[in-house]
């Protein structure tokens, strides 16, 4: 069981996501649990605000340091210990090797920055991790906070229906899924291959590794530098880059 808390200023957005699909049933089944919580609520003023204007001017506004520590000291308050992670485009690059360690971790903080971010001082002494989905600007963290959600709930063994289907993912073993068929046989005039309708586990299996080489380097060359490769697996990109120098990688 993973214990999730998301500290938002929109909790609302959160509530489609939640209910529907891997998300839902895994909560159902008590593999995780998921807190929403709303910054807001952490406020003492008057008028609940959670954001003031930037020190030095300049465009945006900055996410009061007050609310967001007054939360996690609350949340610090039970037990296991939670691992807090910023979610900024500043941080580094959220993986599928990163969702493996976190699925390890009883508790997750996930915060949500808004508007230009959250006070640095609050980035220096409170947060564990800063983590970024990518290299572009998002309107605020709940986007990449469920991007992270799933990457890492998935992980979590028990909630997919078949955990072999995570095995078998793109970068899970460092390299890409190899491509999937399903009925009809045949689709607009084009057969699924053969092969896969043979019932030969073993020719399929090596069938599989051989697509999911090839694609990953025609899409992805950059991870065969450090995926874990079998002395078999180099022998067959040998083979698939003399196919493709050849042009005959077209047939495949
Ligand atoms: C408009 S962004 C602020 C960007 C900030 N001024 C910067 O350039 O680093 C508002 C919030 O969205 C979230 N965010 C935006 N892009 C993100 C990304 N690629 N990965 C993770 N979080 C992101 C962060 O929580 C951030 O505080």
């Amino acid at each position: 069981m993973v214990q999730f808390d998301i500290l938002t200023l929109f909790p609302g957005f959160f509530e489609g996501p939640l209910s529907e699909s891997m998300l839902s049933r895994a909560r159902e089944k008590g593999l995780i649990s998921i807190r929403i919580i709303n910054i807001r609520d952490f406020t003492t003023d008057r008028h609940h605000v959670t954001d003031d204007y930037p020190y030095g001017g300049g465009a945006g506004m900055v996410m009061k340091p007050e609310p967001i520590v007054r939360a996690l000291s609350e949340l610090k308050e039970t037990p296991p210990v939670p691992h807090i992670i910023y979610l900024t485009p500043q941080g580094s690059l959220f993986n599928q090797e990163c969702a493996r360690h976190l699925a390890q971790k009883e508790r997750l903080v996930l915060l949500c920055g808004h508007y230009e971010g959250i006070d640095e001082r609050v980035r220096l002494h409170y947060v564990d991790e800063e983590l970024s989905i990518g290299d572009y600007v998002l309107t605020g963290g709940e986007t990449p906070a469920l991007v992270v959600l799933d990457a890492v709930a998935r992980m979590i063994p028990g909630v997919l229906g078949n955990e072999e289907s995570f095995r078998n993912d793109s970068f899970y073993t460092g390299i890409l899924d190899y491509p999937h068929y399903t009925r009809p046989e045949v689709f607009e005039g084009e057969s699924a291959p053969e092969i896969l309708l043979s019932g030969h586990h073993k020719n399929i299996d090596e069938w599989r590794r051989r697509q999911a080489l090839a694609r990953t380097l025609k899409f992805r060359p950059d991870l065969l530098e450090k995926a874990p490769l079998s002395d078999k697996d180099r022998r067959l990109l040998e083979e698939l880059k003399r196919e493709i120098a050849s042009g005959d990688d077209r047939k495949e």
